[in-house]
């Protein structure tokens, strides 16, 4: 492809991103499925361009807006803010990329023009930005993160806007880390031991793991290994009954069957329930393929749901992965940072509340609630534990250390009464986990 092709295809993508719900990584693997013609190089510069501009998107704005020039805030402008402030590209550059050529972008009009002249050679990040702006998140989240990290949050904040690493979980069902690695070495692809999960392989690099025999047999499954350590929190073993009561397309029910197993079989009752038939139904190729097809899967209909009240108080463990912001896994799908607003959070929190009442029904006594989010506001973390807590006397908080050491084994990394991680602490995806017992 051409480099003006190239931009044409950025072009589509964030029309894409911008104007649905979909993650960005779901979006171009289905685009590069109808373009077969693009070719390695050309999928890496894409992706490349396309992450640049999501996770530049506040300080591009920025610039257009002080600019005073009215273009409309779209993937244009910003991509020409993008190659004017971050690339250095002059105008008539600029104007080249654009060149109203077949498959290349539309040619620049009069004030895209200007734009391009106005912002040439200028820095991208500057003195009179708000922090909010220079560091790439809301406003109106400042205080939260302010709160929470205090003098590390241009850290904690910076380390979430930089490109995430591809982590496998060895599936044990079938394999074991040191054989996984040695299959995945024999297919030329090189990988890490990750410092927390004992599960979790990371790769060095870039592959496409997909066509590997390692993957199609199921030996391993990509996921954080931030996500890997909250399935193995759970401590969920053979013979419980387990139940993962927000199990989306089934990324910690695959871990929790494994964590299930005796000599290579799920021993136990483990349920995937969500109120997402679809996402459900994309759980099923993923059972197949770990050799995990023993997991039930649970279609829920709303509090009043039949299932939920014949299984009242039968669960050892239920882990509640609750629907979040997202915002410990902004740098996996950057444009997450400006999907919710204020009002949005509140139902948010709504939600996860009645969640967690309802999930809760099912702990035996002596069983465990794993409360866990992809989140770092405290608002879904420790202050929906602390409601939580004043409604359901029953439920206390096991402390997480003990918790660690019992599943995982040894210290968990430094973090407060509850399990916080982050990519500037521990190089995982931002998660908060809280492990709570139902008086026995
Ligand atoms: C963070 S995602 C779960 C991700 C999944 N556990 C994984 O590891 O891949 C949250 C899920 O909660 C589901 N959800 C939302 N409201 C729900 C409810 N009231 N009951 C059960 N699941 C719900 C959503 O459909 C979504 O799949």
């Amino acid at each position: 492809m051409t480099p003006g092709a190239r931009l044409q295809a950025v072009i589509e993508l964030l029309d894409q991103v911008w104007s649905g719900r979909q993650p960005a990584d779901q979006l171009t693997d289905a685009y590069f499925k109808k373009r077969r013609y693009a070719g390695s190089s050309d999928r890496r510069n894409i992706n490349h361009v396309l992450y640049q501009i999501l996770r530049r998107r506040a300080r591009l704005d920025w610039w257009t807006e002080r600019s005073g020039i009215a273009v409309p805030q779209g993937p244009r402008a910003r991509i020409i803010a993008n190659l004017a402030l971050a690339d250095k590209a002059a105008p008539d550059e600029i104007s080249t990329l654009f060149s109203g050529q077949i498959h290349c972008p539309g040619a620049l009009d009069q004030q895209e023009l200007e734009l391009a002249e106005s912002l040439y050679g200028r820095p991208l990040t500057h003195a009179d930005m708000t922090r909010s702006t220079a560091l790439e998140y809301p406003e109106w989240m400042d205080a939260s993160f302010s709160a929470l990290w205090g003098d590390r949050l241009e850290l904690e904040i910076s380390a979430l806007n930089q490109p995430a690493p591809v982590d496998l979980r060895v599936n044990t069902l079938k394999t074991t880390r040191e054989i996984a690695k040695a299959e995945l070495a024999a297919q030329f692809i090189e990988t890490e031991e990750t410092a927390l999960s004992p599960l979790g392989l990371r790769l060095v690099g870039k592959a496409r793991l997909g066509g590997t025999q390692a993957f199609r047999d199921g030996l391993v499954e990509v996921q954080d290994e931030g996500s890997q350590i909250l399935a193995l929190l759970c401590g969920a073993e053979p013979h419980m009954t387990v139940v993962d009561y927000c199990a989306g397309a089934g990324g910690k029910s695959l871990a929790l069957a494994a964590s299930m197993a005796l000599r290579g079989r799920v021993e136990g009752q483990l349920y995937a329930c969500d109120i997402s038939q679809t996402r459900i139904n994309r759980m099923e190729p993923r059972l197949k393929r770990a050799g995990a097809q023993a997991v039930r899967r649970k279609i829920l209909t709303g509090k009043d749901d039949a299932w939920i009240k014949r299984a009242k108080a039968s669960a050892d463990r239920v882990l509640v992965d609750a629907p979040c912001t997202g915002t410990g896994a902004w740098r996996r799908d950057p444009q997450a940072k400006w999907r919710f607003t204020p009002d949005q959070l509140d139902d948010l929190l709504a939600q996860q509340q009645a969640i967690l009442s309802s999930a809760a029904t099912l702990v035996k006594p002596g069983g465990r609630l794993v409360y866990a989010t992809c989140s770092l506001l405290q608002e879904e973390n420790e202050q929906q534990l602390f409601r939580f807590l004043e409604n359901h006397s029953a439920f206390s908080p096991l402390p997480i250390d003990h918790i660690w050491s019992e599943t995982i084994g040894g210290p968990p990394p430094p973090t407060g009464p509850c399990l916080r991680l982050s990519p500037a602490s521990t190089g995982t995806d931002g998660f908060f986990c809280t492990v709570l017992q139902r008086t026995p």
